[in-house]
C-alpha cells in the first residue's frame, strides 16, 4: 500500500485527486459543520487518498482502515508531528513539548510520563472526582437548563488538574480554556489567521495560564521530602532528566505542566456531552445505567478496574467514543516522499488521516449512525476487529497516552451524575448537531434540564 520512492520515480504517480470546493472557502463549511459526513463522502467517490482545501490550506486526506493501519505501523518514518504542533509548543516556550516531538526523543518522554497519565495512576483521585461530580451537580437548581459543553469542561479540568498537578485550575480556568481554543484554532484547524495571537484577550490568557504554571511547579520544588504527598506528573517531571541525561528544560516543565489542565478540556469534556445526549437519548440505557450505579457505588466510588463490572455504562462510553469521536482527524505532515495507495505525496505536504472514519462503515459497523450498546457485549464486540477498526484515540506513536485515563473519568463522572441528579433533554426530539470548535464537539448551546435532586 505504501512505497517510498525515489525523486527520479515520484513523478510516475499521480497526484492525489482533489476535492472541488468554493472559490476562496474551499471545503471549509463542510469540514467544520459536518467533518464526518464530508470525509465519508468524499472517501467513497475518491478512495483512501484525496486532496481537500479548507482553512486556506491544502491537505493530502488519508483514510479508510488501509490509512489507520498505516499510521499504527508508521513509526515517525514518512510523518512528522514537528511542523503541526511546533508552534502550538513555542506558544508556550518549549521545544519539547510531547505531541510536537517525533522519533527517539519523543519515544523517552513519553515514558517519563506514562505513569502520571495512567489509569491506575487517577486510581486515588476518583473519589475526589465524585466529590467535585457531586458539588457541581449540587448547584444545579431544579427546573434549570444547563449548558453541557461549558459545565463539562470546568468539572474535567477542576478534576484532571487537582489529580495530576494538584491544583484547582477554578481561577485560571476562563484563561486556559481561552488560551487552548486559540492554539488550536490557529495551529490545528487553522480556522482564524495568526495575527490574532498579537490580540490583548490572548496575549493576557497566555500570560495568565504560564504564571499559573510557574506557580505549580514552584509549589511542586518547595515540598517537604518528610511529608510528601504521593508523587504526581508533575512531580515525575521535576525528577525526570532529558535523552542526554539533563534535568528538563524550564521551557519543556513549564508546558508539560499545562499539560493536565489541557488535556481534556475539549476531548473529554465533548465525549461527555455527547454521552449524556446519547444516554438521555436512550430510555432504556439510562434506566440499566442509574441500576448499575445504584449497585455499584452504593458504597462509594469502585476500584477503576472493577468498573467495566458496569457493563451498560462502559458499552455506553464505548460507543459514545465510536459514534461520537472527538478527535476523528489526526494532523501530520509528510517527512518524505511516498505513494500512497498508488497516488505521490511530497514531503512536506500537509496530512489529515481520518482516524474515525472506519467508525462509520457498515462493514465494521452495522447500521453505523445507530448509538447501540449492544455492539460491545458478547459475542458481537465490534471494538475489538483488529488493528484500526476502532480509533478514537488515533494510531502509532502518539496515540492518547491518557485513553485509559479518560475512560475511568468518563465512567465515574457519567455515573456521577446520574447518582445526583435527574435529567433530561430539553425537548424530546432534540437531536445533537457536531460542531469543529475547535475540534468535534457537541452544538454549545446543547442544554439539559435538571428535573431532580436526588438523595445521595
Ligand atoms: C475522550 C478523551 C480523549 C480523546 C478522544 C483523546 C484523543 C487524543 C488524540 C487523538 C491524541 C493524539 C493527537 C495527535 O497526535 O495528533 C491524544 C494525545 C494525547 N492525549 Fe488524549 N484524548 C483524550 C483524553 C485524554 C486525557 C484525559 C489525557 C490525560 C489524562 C490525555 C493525554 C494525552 C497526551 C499526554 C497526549 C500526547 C501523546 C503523545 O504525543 O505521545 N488525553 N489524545
Amino acid at each position: 500500500m505504501t512505497t517510498l520512492v525515489t525523486p527520479e520515480n515520484l513523478s510516475s504517480y499521480p497526484p492525489p485527486p482533489q476535492v472541488p470546493g468554493l472559490p476562496l472557502l474551499g471545503s471549509t463549511i463542510q469540514f467544520l459543520n459536518r467533518p464526518i459526513e464530508f470525509f465519508l463522502e468524499c472517501y467513497e467517490k475518491y478512495g483512501p487518498v484525496f486532496g481537500i482545501s479548507a482553512a486556506s490550506q491544502h491537505y493530502v486526506v488519508l483514510a479508510g482502515l488501509e490509512a489507520n493501519q498505516f499510521l499504527a505501523q508508521e513509526r515517525d518514518e514518512y510523518l512528522t508531528s514537528r511542523k503541526v504542533f511546533g508552534e502550538f509548543a513555542a506558544q508556550m516556550g518549549s521545544e519539547n513539548f510531547l505531541i510536537a516531538i517525533d522519533g527517539p526523543q519523543h519515544a523517552y518522554m513519553r515514558k517519563v510520563m506514562q505513569r502520571g497519565y495512567s489509569k491506575s495512576g487517577l486510581g486515588p483521585h476518583l473519589n475526589q472526582f465524585l466529590r467535585l461530580t457531586h458539588e457541581r451537580a449540587r448547584h444545579w437548581k431544579v427546573g434549570e437548563t444547563i449548558y453541557v459543553r461549558d459545565q463539562m469542561q470546568r468539572l474535567v479540568t477542576e478534576q484532571l488538574g487537582t489529580a495530576l498537578a494538584r491544583h484547582s485550575s477554578k481561577e485560571h480556568f476562563e484563561a486556559i480554556r481561552t488560551f487552548l481554543g486559540t492554539l488550536l484554532d490557529v495551529f490545528i484547524i487553522k480556522r482564524y489567521p495568526r495575527a490574532i495571537l498579537a490580540l490583548p484577550f490572548y496575549q493576557q490568557a497566555r500570560r495568565k495560564v504560564m504564571e499559573f504554571a510557574r506557580l505549580v511547579l514552584e509549589e511542586h520544588r518547595q515540598v517537604n521530602p518528610e511529608d510528601a504527598p504521593p508523587p504526581d506528573l508533575v512531580d515525575d517531571l521535576l525528577t525526570a532528566v532529558d535523552w542526554n541525561g539533563n534535568p528538563l528544560k524550564e521551557g519543556d516543565l513549564l508546558a508539560a505542566t499545562v499539560g493536565p489542565f489541557f488535556a481534556g478540556m475539549d476531548t473529554v469534556a465533548n465525549t461527555m456531552g455527547f454521552m449524556l445526549y446519547a444516554i438521555l437519548k436512550h430510555r432504556d440505557v439510562h434506566e440499566k445505567i442509574r441500576m448499575e450505579v445504584e449497585e455499584h457505588f452504593a458504597n462509594g466510588i469502585p476500584e477503576w478496574r472493577d468498573l467495566p463490572k458496569m457493563e451498560t455504562l462502559y458499552a455506553a462510553t464505548i460507543e459514545t467514543l465510536r459514534r461520537y469521536p472527538v478527535a476523528p482527524f489526526t494532523p501530520r505532515s509528510a517527512r518524505k516522499d511516498f505513494v500512497f495507495a498508488g497516488h505521490r505525496i511530497e514531503a512536506g505536504q500537509d496530512i489529515l488521516v481520518i482516524n474515525g472514519l472506519t467508525h462509520f462503515l457498515p462493514e465494521f459497523f452495522p447500521d453505523p449512525w445507530t448509538f447501540d450498546v449492544n455492539r460491545y457485549i458478547k459475542p458481537r464486540q465490534e471494538h475489538k476487529q483488529g488493528q484500526g477498526v476502532f480509533a478514537p484515540y488515533t494510531l502509532g506513536p502518539h496515540t492518547c497516552l491518557g485513553a485509559g485515563a479518560a475512560e475511568v473519568q468518563l465512567m465515574v463522572t457519567v455515573g456521577a451524575i446520574l447518582q445526583a441528579v435527574d435529567l433530561e433533554l430539553e425537548r424530546p426530539d432534540y437531536e445533537i448537531v457536531t460542531r469543529v470548535m475547535p475540534i468535534p464537539g457537541p452544538d454549545p448551546n446543547f442544554k439539559i434540564r435538571v428535573t431532580g435532586q436526588r438523595k445521595l
